[in-house]
């Protein structure tokens, strides 16, 4: 089955209210000229009711980058499904390597979190990958393997393929201008196409789709994205700039 491509942007902790607003007016008309493309949008708390509200109606989804898996209570400085709804968020990362490497998030806690977003009727972008140690070591495939399955034990047996995408982040290529090679990318992406199919089967596989995430940018996206199970980007820096997000974009119909 076909899978429709998206280019996802992550702000990651970047922009202030007023270049959120500057950002979604430039957005808009290039996620409405995109075509074929879903065009997404990670942005920080602070900028998420605004940038939703300006993006509702219009092809670009509004997505957040992180919450908690309860819903409410005694939580001090976390966000939950519910508020993330209730402000217009459509989408939401969960895993981010930054998250699990500087907030400690486990496999569990993507796992739990996974589960809320997708009840709560969130589409969550639930990221993998190794870091070169885990590569050059032979471990990779372990650590992607135990990332999958564990969002994949936790969620129901019949989870619609269009209501989640897997992001495949090498640790390594991530703001370091070091991209995986296509093939590393096909490779990997290829292998949790696989995975999913072993544990859901050839139709969920074959339906879900998975982005590519570290140091896109507009000179090697055509590459990337010319891999078979390569379904879009997910992109940091080179997606900062809203004319160069705007270049993927195109770059990704
Ligand atoms: P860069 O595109 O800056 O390498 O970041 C990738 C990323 O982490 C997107 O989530």
């Amino acid at each position: 089955m076909a899978r429709k491509p998206m280019m996802a942007a992550n702000w990651k902790m970047n922009k202030t209210l007023r270049e959120a607003e500057d950002y979604a007016a430039a957005v808009i008309p290039k996620a409405e000229d995109a075509g074929g493309v879903d065009v997404a949008v990670f942005v920080p708390f602070t900028c998420l009711n605004e940038f939703a509200r300006m993006t509702a109606d219009t092809p670009v989804i509004a997505g957040a980058q992180n919450f908690y898996f309860e819903d409410s209570g005694a939580y001090t400085g976390e966000v939950s499904a519910p508020m993330l709804l209730d402000v217009g968020a459509r989408a939401v990362l969960i895993g981010h390597s930054e998250r699990r490497e500087i907030f400690f998030e486990s496999d569990e806690m993507v796992a739990k979190k996974t589960k809320r977003a997708l009840d709560a009727g969130l589409i969550p972008v639930v990221c993998c990958g190794e870091t070169k140690e885990e590569r050059d070591s032979g471990g990779m495939w372990d650590k992607i393997q135990a990332q999958i399955k564990a969002v994949m034990d936790a969620v129901d047996g019949d989870l619609d393929p269009e209501k989640i995408i897997f992001a495949y982040e090498p640790i390594w290529a991530i703001g370091t201008g070091d991209t995986a090679s296509p093939e590393d990318a096909q490779d990997a992406i290829g292998q949790v196409r696989g995975l999913l199919e072993e544990l859901r089967g050839e139709g969920f596989a074959g339906s879900v789709r998975i982005l590519y995430g570290g140091s896109v940018k507009p000179e090697n996206i055509a590459e990337i994205m010319s891999q078979r199970d390569v379904d879009g980007g997910l992109v940091g820096g080179a997606a900062l700039d809203v004319e160069s997000f705007g270049e993927l974009v195109e770059a990704a119909k």
